[in-house]
């Protein structure tokens, strides 16, 4: 019987091993992309967030500002994607650099270069935000159902993320509001956009989101010269 029961905890053990390592969360990159991220939304889940005035769902690639022309226009880093590092700040190399904040209405959106003006409602981006770890290895199947991978890579990252962001701030009352929407832009005819639900949310024809998924990049940074 006391045989029995030993191997018995052997077997337990050598099974809970690989899981323990599984359930290990991921720490946050310090330079990644962000994705839509909602398990339950196979139109929206993986969809890449391009950046260029807010942050935006929909647009095939991401646009970036370069002073420099001819020979010297090989002094921009050629980034491609949007790249965001730390806690939310966009990877750009211009000096005085450039952030992002959140409009009072909710609308994400990127101040321009060499400045970090925000307008005096609005909320400065180390404000409100804050990341989930995801366990990882997370499964591509279990976090990006249908989500289209390689067959529309312009569109669409499928692996895994290691985590999400989300936001959340309190109202005049005192009680938390937030969450996330992609909502109809102002920044592309067919595009959405991303907004931060704040206390003066009001845009109508969103989506919920989950969050926004967060994945290792692993180009050079800074990514770009500008966005805008
Ligand atoms: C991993 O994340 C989950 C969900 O956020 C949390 O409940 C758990 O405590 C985390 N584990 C570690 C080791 O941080
Ligand atoms: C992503 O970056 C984090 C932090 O820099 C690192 O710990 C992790 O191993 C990286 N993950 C992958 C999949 O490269
Ligand atoms: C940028 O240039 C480097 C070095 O030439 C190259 O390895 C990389 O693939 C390029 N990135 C893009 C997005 O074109
Ligand atoms: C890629 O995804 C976008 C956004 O969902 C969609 O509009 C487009 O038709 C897709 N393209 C292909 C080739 O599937
Ligand atoms: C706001 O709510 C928090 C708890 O959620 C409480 O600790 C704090 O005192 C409240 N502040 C005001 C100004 O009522
Ligand atoms: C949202 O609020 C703004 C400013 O308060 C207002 O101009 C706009 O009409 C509102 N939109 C909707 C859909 O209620």
């Amino acid at each position: 019987m006391k045989q029995f029961f030993s191997l018995l905890s052997l077997l337990s053990l050598a099974a809970a091993w690989p899981t323990q390592r599984q359930v290990e969360n991921n720490t946050l990159p310090s330079a990644y992309t962000l994705t839509a991220y909602d398990p339950s939304n196979s139109l929206y889940n993986g969809l890449k967030v391009q950046i260029s005035g807010g942050w935006n769902l929909f647009a095939s690639s991401n646009p970036s500002y370069c002073p420099f022309t001819g020979a010297e226009a090989s002094n921009c880093p050629n980034g491609t994607e949007g790249v965001v590092t730390g806690n939310l700040y966009p990877s750009s190399l211009v000096p005085g650099g450039q952030d992002f904040y959140v409009r009072n209405n909710g609308q994400v959106q990127i101040t321009v270069q060499h400045s970090h003006a925000i307008p005096p409602d609005a909320y400065p981006i180390y404000q409100g935000w804050y990341w989930t770890a995801l366990p990882t290895p997370s499964g591509y199947e279990s976090n990006l159902p249908g989500c289209p991978g390689a067959s529309n890579a312009s569109f669409y990252d499928c692996g895994p993320p290691s985590g999400f962001w989300n936001f959340r701030v309190q109202n005049q009352a005192n009680e938390t509001v937030g969450g996330l929407r992609a909502c109809p832009s102002e920044f592309s005819e067919d595009g959405m956009s991303v907004y931060a639900v704040t206390p003066h949310f009001n845009a109508t024809g969103c989506t919920e989101l989950a969050g926004l998924g967060t994945r290792n990049y692993t180009g050079t940074t800074p990514a770009v010269w500008a966005y805008y």
